[in-house]
């Protein structure tokens, strides 16, 4: 009776966890990513997660993830960067184009960070939606990896995986690629009565071609040396700690799980 009371509560703590079989396996798996799993602990991500979902992307990148030899590389934007969107951006789009979104932030092989400065000697790099229409150019300024998708400007703002074969950037915001936001977007029906400038009422999407994702730099004014420094230095000890802590948290997971099922077992 104790013992059901611990099965129940266990299920309840856990009640995130698969319903997969409770037996235990009898020798540790060979290590294997589970994208959804590392993607609802970390970031905040749930956003794009719920897309990944929706879609049926994330069995796509599971997939590359498990079965190739090229790994994957995903850029996840964090829920904020979803909810800084104008309102009508995604929820306008169809199934399809949705799909091709949420492709378009992975590349079909895995780079580790240091492999952005070759990579992009080669820009435009074609993502998983296909080139040459959904491909992005990535620059290494000193070891910060700028993303350039014609409509969204961002940068990589931490590692939360990155061993291969799978490697996840976190960044602060949406990729959106000129073949689905392209140069002609239907003015948004918004009772707006704003007397703006035309290029201000197009762009549905947040960041237009000129927005800067990344605060640090305008086009005509090189950050100062200082400015520089620091954001290396953020970048470099919060993406650290963010990286170890998600992979605390995610072999945290696997191991309640493992404990939850090896409770289950017991009681039976
Ligand atoms: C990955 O984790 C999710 C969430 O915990 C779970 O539903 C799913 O079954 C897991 N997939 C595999 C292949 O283990
Ligand atoms: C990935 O591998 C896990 C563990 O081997 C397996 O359970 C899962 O079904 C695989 N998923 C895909 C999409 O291949
Ligand atoms: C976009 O969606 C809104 C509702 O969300 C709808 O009123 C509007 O007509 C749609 N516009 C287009 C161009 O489909
Ligand atoms: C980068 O590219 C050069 C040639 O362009 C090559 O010699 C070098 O091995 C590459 N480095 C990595 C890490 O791929
Ligand atoms: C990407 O880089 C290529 C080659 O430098 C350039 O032709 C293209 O316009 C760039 N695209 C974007 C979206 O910046």
């Amino acid at each position: 009776m104790a013992c059901g009371t611990v099965t129940v509560l266990l299920l309840l703590w856990f009640s995130s966890a698969n319903a997969q079989s409770p037996t235990p396996a009898p020798a540790p798996a060979p290590e294997h990513v589970n994208l959804t799993d590392l993607l609802s602990v970390a970031g905040p991500f749930h956003t794009f997660l719920n897309y990944l979902q929706s879609t049926k992307v994330i069995e796509t990148f599971q997939n590359q993830a498990n079965n190739t030899d090229e790994g994957i590389t995903i850029f996840v934007p964090r829920d904020q960067a979803f909810s800084s969107l104008k309102k009508q951006s995604l929820s306008n789009l169809t199934q399809d184009q949705l799909r091709s979104l949420c492709l378009f932030h992975a590349l079909p092989h895995y780079y580790s960070l240091s492999d952005f400065r070759n990579l992009s000697q080669r820009n435009p790099i074609p993502t998983f939606a296909g080139g040459p229409n959904y491909a992005l150019n990535f620059t290494d300024n000193a070891g910060t990896i700028r993303i350039d998708s014609g409509w969204t400007r961002t940068k990589v703002t931490s590692a939360v995986h990155a061993a291969d074969p799978v490697a996840i950037y976190e960044t602060d915001r949406v990729l959106l690629p000129e073949a689905i936001f392209g140069t002609d977007i239907p003015p948004t029906p918004a009772p707006a009565p704003a007397p703006a400038p035309v290029t201000d009422i197009a762009p549905v999407a947040d960041g237009g071609r000129t927005g800067s994702g990344s605060s640090s730099s305008s086009p005509t004014s090189a950050p100062s040396s200082s400015e520089r420094i620091s954001s290396l230095g953020v970048s470099a000890i919060v993406g650290g700690a963010a990286a170890a802590l998600v992979n605390l948290m995610y072999m945290l997971s696997k191991l309640t799980k493992r404990i939850h099922l090896i409770k289950y077992d017991v009681c039976r």
